[in-house]
C-alpha cells in the first residue's frame, strides 16, 4: 500500500484577503501550508502539493488548476504509485496525524472513501431565493464535511476524470466519488479542525494552535 498525501494549496485566498496566496500567509509564525504538510508527511509515504503559479520550486510541487478539484487532479497525476490518496486542504492547519490515520484505516472496512466530518450543531433550514423557509432538515443525520478525505486512489482517479464544469461544481472530492457510484463513509472529527477562510478563522486557528503547543 502506497499512501500519498495530496494537498490542494493553489487557491488565491480571496476571502482571507492576505497579500499573497492563502497557503503562504503566515499562521502562528509559519506559512499556513506548513502545519498540514508536517502532519501529512508523518502519516503518508509521500506528499504532493498543488501550488499557485510561481510557487512550483521544490520536489513534489505541481502547479494547481483552475478550481480546487482540478488542483487535486494535477497533484494525483504526479503520484501514479498511490494506492491510497489522502486529500487535505492547506487551509486546515489543525489536522492531526491521528485523524489522518483514522480515515485511512476506515477504508479497510471496504469503503472507497472515508472523510473527516463533524456532527452539525446548528439547526439547518432550506430557504428559497425569497428567503422563505421551505423546510427544516433532520440535524441528527447531518455532518459538516472537512478534510482529510482518504480514497482508494484508483476510484478517485476515475472520479476526477470529468469535464471542467463538473470539477468546478464539486465542493469536495467525495462528492465526485459519490457521483461516480463510490461508497463513502464519514469519520467523526473534532470541530477544532477548522478551515481558514476569513480573517476571523485565521485568528481562531492561531489561538487553537497556540493552545495545543502550550498543552
Ligand atoms: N485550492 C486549490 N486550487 C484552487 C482553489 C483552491 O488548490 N484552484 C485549495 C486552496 O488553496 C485551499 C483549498 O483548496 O487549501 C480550499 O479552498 P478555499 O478554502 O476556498 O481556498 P481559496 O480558494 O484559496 O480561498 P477563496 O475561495 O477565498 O479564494
Ligand atoms: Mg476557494
Amino acid at each position: 500500500m502506497a499512501v500519498v498525501g495530496i494537498v490542494p494549496a493553489a487557491g488565491s485566498g480571496e476571502r482571507l484577503g492576505a497579500d499573497g496566496p492563502k497557503a503562504f500567509a503566515l499562521c502562528g509564525g509559519r506559512p499556513l501550508l506548513e502545519w498540514s504538510l508536517e502532519v501529512l508527511e508523518a502519516a503518508c509515504d509521500r506528499v504532493v502539493v498543488a501550488v499557485p503559479a510561481g510557487y512550483e520550486q521544490g520536489p513534489d510541487r505541481v502547479r494547481g488548476g483552475a478550481c480546487r478539484s482540478a488542483s487535486v487532479r494535477e497533484a494525483l497525476l504526479a503520484a501514479p504509485e498511490a494506492t491510497v490518496a489522502v486529500v487535505h486542504d492547506a487551509a486546515r492547519p489543525l489536522v492531526t496525524r491521528e485523524l489522518v490515520e483514522r480515515c485511512v484505516a476506515a477504508l479497510e472496512e471496504g469503503f472507497d472513501g472515508a472523510i473527516a466530518a463533524a456532527p452539525v450543531v446548528d439547526t439547518i433550514k432550506e430557504a428559497g431565493a425569497d428567503r422563505r423557509v421551505r423546510r427544516t432538515l433532520d440535524r441528527s443525520l447531518l455532518w459538516a464535511i472537512q478534510t482529510p478525505q482518504a480514497f482508494r486512489a484508483d476510484v478517485l482517479r476515475r472520479a476526477l476524470d470529468v469535464d471542467a464544469a463538473t470539477l468546478a461544481a464539486a465542493t469536495d472530492d467525495a462528492a465526485l466519488v459519490e457521483a461516480a457510484g463510490g461508497s463513502v463513509r464519514v469519520v467523526e472529527a473534532p470541530a477544532e479542525n477548522i478551515k481558514v477562510t476569513r480573517p476571523v478563522d485565521l485568528a481562531l486557528a492561531e489561538a487553537l494552535l497556540r493552545r495545543r503547543t502550550e498543552a
